[in-house]
């Protein structure tokens, strides 16, 4: 069992096979945080704490006249909300007395083999061969009867500790959440850099690091998705943590809504980290006997630096929380139609795309935007979702025979939770779209959200999608969500219920992708908001891929997928090469990198072949065939970072190795031209120093020899230019 419980101290000791998680229970009741980090031994670290009496920071009643016990300084699980503990809570709420108060003391636990479930919402799952265990811990509001039970799923071989918190009203009155956090974790110092990462469309996931400095540092959305501007995840390192050595704790939440990390650094120069549902527009009603569950997070931690850090969040991420079968299979190349074609295609001009990319090394042609009634813009037809027989005379189904019998899978578009002011949907349905009552509603692209908390509009989509992927025999979906969310007004619910729609409509889109995802398990699907809008772990319960961003520049594009790579594996990042000059800068890059830095994810293309020369489409097939000869390696291996490009200039350079560190693959992009230039030898990581490789050409270096001199940019490879390595082991 990875957890103990210790009825003598009331010590709670979390164990996994690098880490230990230790909790006590005090003499009031209080659960404090006594530990996070590499495994200690069991011993109980309570006295190494100095209790000083602090000038205002409150004692509780309980504590009579021991001025040295305060809850604002204490390390704690879970900070209440009016006890005297001023940095940031984990709860807040209103009592049916209105009254903004809650005092959790712990009023019992429940230790067993296997992981607690997350009602409605993603979660992380036990897999053969997994040891599993869940601690619940409760604590109790005695005044009012407010149960907060804390969740801490015990991954032991992977390192992970999972968080989650249900809230249950077993009170006399209803209470009002305005704030309820999925995990909060206190440190006892504060030298630590936050690591975060986020952007824009279209140049989402850059990488950001900053020293945790006095106050309060947040990161979030409330844009009603999770975003291109902030993405879900952050790390706290400890100062000088480089990519191989130092502290590292790393969480994702598992959502794809709204959310809140916050970092505070306290007036002692402690440290406090919250994250989960953003507070802003959140307002849950919880009538007596009525429970709330947030979404869960994945925590880990590691002495060892950044890429130990990613290498524990890439193996869980690939084992243990993709419902379907694809996470670790080779994906199909495919050949998208967006940046092909856009909006102006018909039958003819598909067929031809897919034959020709035939010669290509493709294997899944994908009918993008634009192939239902009324859609030869942005501006119109979502919501209706009935093909477009002008373009289509024949029918998605046809046009699906057609592309199967080339030997190709077939592949469609949708952006179901969508209606465009001009379709059927929104004359006969208005109010199935957020709007507020008297006002007119803030235009995105053209189109506005549906109302996914209203049961019916879920039907409606489930119905129409099912058929769409039924009727059109579609192997692969691309499911894409093009605005935010703005007047979050539902007819369906009641006046003071409106603070739950934004929480409501992301339990929403998970029942319509129980509903339509899991009943296709053959149907691959790959998640897109704009790009990268919308890649989150909630979204990667569903989907094994999210298309990485609309950025398809593969310059642009190296920073993205560096900024992605912390947490998310390879096989997860959709990634295509496209055309030149590039759609989005305007830049020119050689095919040779455009394929290179496409094979750091699910490597693909989105271009006309017409636009290429016979040698530039044999070149793309050579390219395929490279990808799916080392796919195995990207697949189950380890991602290492040989490069920052925030911070190397000259290039970027990244590799994959196998797991039994056989094999491996070390890219390079020189993105900076010099005069007489500077030979750049990247230093490989993750072989073995003992083992003699052989590389493409023959040459044998040591693991050792690599990992001190490593492997030259050559003299040849100019600006924006790449090369790979292909190393095997010989002895
Ligand atoms: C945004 C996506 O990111 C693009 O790849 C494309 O599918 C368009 N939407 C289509 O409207």
């Amino acid at each position: 069992m990875a957890i103990v419980y210790n009825e003598k101290t009331g010590i709670f000791t979390l164990n996994t096979k690098n880490t230990t998680y230790q909790m006590a229970v005090d003499k009031y009741g209080t659960l404090l945080h006594q530990y996070y980090g590499i495994r200690i031994l069991g011993e109980d670290l309570n006295s190494l704490f100095v209790k000083n009496d602090r000038g205002f920071s409150p004692n509780p009643h309980e504590a009579g006249i021991d001025r040295t016990y305060s809850l604002d300084t204490l390390l704690q699980e879970f900070s209440g909300y009016g006890d005297g503990d001023y940095r940031l809570p984990s709860i807040c709420l209103v009592n049916g007395d209105g009254s903004y108060a809650f005092c959790g003391r712990v009023s019992g636990h429940r230790i067993y083999h296997g992981k607690y479930t997350v009602e409605k919402m993603p979660y992380l799952q036990e897999q053969d061969g997994d040891t599993v265990d869940t601690v619940e811990i409760y604590l109790t509001d005695k005044v009012t009867g407010v149960d907060v039970t804390l969740l801490y799923g015990v991954f032991e071989e992977k390192d992970v500790i999972t968080r989650a918190v249900r809230i249950t009203n077993h009170g006399t009155k209803k209470i009002v959440l305005e704030k309820a956090m999925s995990v909060m974790l206190d440190f006892i110092d504060s030298d630590y850099d936050f690591i975060h990462f986020g952007g824009r469309h279209a140049m989402e996931h850059e990488y950001h690091r900053q020293p945790v400095s006095y106050g309060i540092q947040s990161i979030g959305s409330t844009r009603g998705y999770s975003s291109h501007q902030h993405n879900p995840c952050a790390i706290l390192c400890e100062r000088g943590a480089t990519e191989e050595s130092g502290d590292c704790y790393g969480f994702i939440l598992e959502y794809s809504g709204n959310f809140l990390c916050e970092v505070e650094k306290t007036q002692f120069r402690q440290m406090r980290l919250n994250m989960g549902i953003h507070s802003q527009q959140f307002r849950w009603n919880l009538e007596v006997g009525d429970v709330f569950h947030t979404p869960e997070v994945i925590m880990t931690y590691t002495d060892k630096g950044l890429t130990s850090l990613t290498h524990k969040f890439h193996d869980v991420l690939r084992s243990n929380l993709y419902r379907g079968k694809f996470m670790n299979q080779l994906r199909p190349v495919l050949l998208n139609s967006w940046e092909a074609v856009y909006f102006d295609f018909n039958e003819e001009k598909l067929l031809e795309i897919a034959k020709a990319s035939l010669n290509m090394g493709t294997e899944l042609f994908v009918v993008d935007d634009g192939w239902f009634t009324n859609r030869n813009s942005d501006r119109s037809g979502l919501g209706d979702w009935e093909v477009d027989l002008e373009k289509l005379p024949h029918g998605l189904g046809w046009l699906s025979e057609q592309v199967h019998q080339m030997g190709l899978k077939f592949g469609i578009w949708i952006e179901p939770e969508m209606v465009s002011q001009k379709s059927q949907l929104y004359k006969d349905h208005p109010n199935w779209a957020y709007m507020i009552p008297g006002r007119s509603p803030v235009q995105g692209r053209e189109q506005l959200v549906l109302d996914l908390s209203r049961e019916d509009v879920r039907d409606y989509l489930v119905e129409k999608m099912n058929h769409i992927i039924e009727t059109s025999k579609a192997d692969y979906v691309k499911w894409d969500a093009n605005r935010h969310l703005c007047d979050v007004f539902s007819d369906r619910i009641y006046e003071n219920r409106q603070g739950e729609i934004l929480h409501r409509y992301i339990l929403g889109l998970y029942d319509i992708m129980d509903r339509i995802i899991l009943t296709h398990p053959n149907v691959l699907f790959e998640g897109c908001s704009g790009g990268g809008g919308r890649f989150d772990a909630g979204m990667l319960y569903y989907q094994p891929q999210i298309w990485g961003s609309d950025d398809t520049d593969a310059i642009a594009r190296l920073k993205i997928q560096y900024g992605l790579s912390f947490v998310y594996p390879s096989q997860c990042i959709g990634s295509h090469v496209s055309v030149c000059p590039n759609h989005q800068t305007g830049r020119t890059v050689p095919l040779r990198t455009r394929a290179i830095t496409a094979m750091h994810g699910t490597f693909g293309f989105e271009l006309d072949p017409a636009l290429l020369s016979e040698e530039e489409k044999t070149m793309c097939q050579e390219y395929a065939k490279i990808y799916k000869a080392n796919a195995a390696i990207m697949l189950e291996g380890d991602y290492y970072r040989l490069s920052n490009p925030y911070e190397q200039n000259a290039y970027t350079a990244w590799m994959h190795v196998s797991k039994d560190k056989t094999k491996a693959v070390v890219s390079m992009v020189r993105t900076e031209s010099q005069g007489n230039a500077l030979i750049y030898y990247v230093k490989l990581k993750g072989l073995k120093n003992d083992a003699m490789y052989e590389l493409q050409d023959g040459r044998r270096f040591s693991g050792a020899a690599l990992r001190k001199y490593g492997l030259p940019i050559t003299w040849d490879i100019k600006e924006y230019e790449a090369m790979q390595y292909y190393l095997h082991q010989v002895k």
